[in-house]
Formats: C-alpha cells, structure tokens, sequence
C-alpha cells in the first residue's frame, strides 16, 4: 500500500536532519564556552549552525503545511471526537500488554487511516502546537526588538527563552519515542523501510 509519497519522504528527512542539528547545536549553545574540538561545538559555530538549521526548519515547515493542505495527506492529521478517547486507550492498552502477548495490532493502516490514534495524537502535538512553538519564540529569540519587555513583572526575554528550550526538549523527548514506536510495525524495521519506499508493510505480507 503506497502511504508516503515523495514529498513526505523528502520533507522527513530534512526534518529530522534539521531537527538534530538545532539539538547539538542547542545542547552545545547551553553548555559550552569559547573552546571547541572535535566532539564539541564552540558557542559561536554553535549559534550560527543553529540559525542556519531553524531557518532551513521554518522553510521546510511551510512546505510541510502546503503539502498537508493541497495534497490528500493532510486528512490523516484529522482527529474525530467520536471515539478518540476510547480509541487511545486501545492503543495504550497495545503497546502495554498487547504486542508482548502477540496480540494483532487494533488499528491496522488502512488508505483511510494510516496512523493509529496515538501516533496521530503525537504527530499533531508535534506539527502543529511543538514546532509552531518552537518557531515562535526561536523568532523571538532571533528578534528580541519583537519581544514585549515585561510581562507580570518578568523579563520578555527569559519567558519566551525558557519556553523555547522547554518546547525544545519535548521535541528531542518526542523524537526518542517516536523512534522507539517506529520499530512496532509488523517488523522492527517495517517502517523505517516504509520511509524510504513509500510502501507499507502490512502484518499480514
Ligand atoms: C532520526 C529521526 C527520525 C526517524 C528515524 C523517524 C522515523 C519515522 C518513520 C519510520 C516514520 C513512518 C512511520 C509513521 O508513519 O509513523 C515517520 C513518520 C513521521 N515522522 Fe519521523 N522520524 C524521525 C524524526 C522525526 C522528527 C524530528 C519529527 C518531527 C519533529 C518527525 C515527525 C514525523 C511525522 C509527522 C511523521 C508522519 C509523516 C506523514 O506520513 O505524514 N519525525 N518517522
């Protein structure tokens, strides 16, 4: 079954490059000074990678709505009420019990559906409140005349800058569990190979 068409497959992986770089380089901006050698990166290429990637991302971003918009994909981010609740916790009660007792999985990728209604939570948390965040108060920190200067008595500056690296860890946190989900498909590497071909791999193949 044909689920990931080019542009997602290519959006994808500029993502993930970019969204790796902005983590060493974020991390590396938090704990390192002057100095720098191979493992690490110095403060100063630290910044400049950085801005280089978060532009590259915003870009990328935009391209990704556009795509979500005007292609056939943006329905599979579309979450119904009816049942979604109930649904996830199918879902949970899968990956906790379920799958180590060789269980089939609850909601098989249709044409319809190709995300379980976990992974389409995640992924909608992800795309459209995490990195829209992200984007926000990364262009605050890049434009601090932007900024306003106070709010409840506490610096502009440090509000939207503890967001930005608070919204930046659950994206390096969503991203490690995301990996992890990503070996739960009919094989350990069914969807990592889906992301390449585009073609789903089905339980029953
Ligand atoms: C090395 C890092 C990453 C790997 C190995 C990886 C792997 C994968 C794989 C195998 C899939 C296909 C399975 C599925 O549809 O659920 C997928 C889909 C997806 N990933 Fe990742 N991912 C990585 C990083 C990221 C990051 C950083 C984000 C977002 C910030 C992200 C967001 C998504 C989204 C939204 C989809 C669904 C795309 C669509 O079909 O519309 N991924 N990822």
């Amino acid at each position: 079954m044909y689920l990931y068409p080019v542009w997602v497959r290519l959006w994808h992986l500029f993502n993930a490059i970019l969204v790796i770089t902005l983590m060493i380089t974020g991390i590396s901006m938090q704990y390192t000074g002057g100095h720098e050698n191979a493992l690490i990166v110095g403060f100063g290429r630290a910044v400049k990678w950085h801005n280089i990637a978060a532009i590259l991302l915003i870009i990328s971003y935009f391209l990704f709505l556009a795509g979500n918009i005007f292609t056939g994909n943006g329905k599979y981010y579309r979450i119904k009420r009816e049942n979604f609740l109930s649904d996830l916790g199918k879902q949970f009660r899968f990956y906790a019990w379920g799958m180590f007792r060789g269980e089939k999985h609850p909601f098989p990728v249709t044409l319809e559906e190709k995300f379980n209604p976990l992974q389409k939570l995640t992924y909608v948390l992800a795309m459209y409140v995490a990195v829209p965040m992200m984007i926000i108060t990364g262009s605050g920190l890049l434009f601090p005349e932007t900024v306003i200067t106070r709010f409840l008595g506490v610096s502009g500056m440090i509000i939207t800058d503890i967001l930005h690296i608070t919204v930046g860890f659950l994206i390096s946190l969503f991203m490690i569990v995301h990996i992890y989900t990503c070996t739960l498909g009919a094989k350990p590497t069914s969807l990592f190979k889906s992301m390449l071909s585009g073609y789903h791999e089905s339980e029953d193949d």
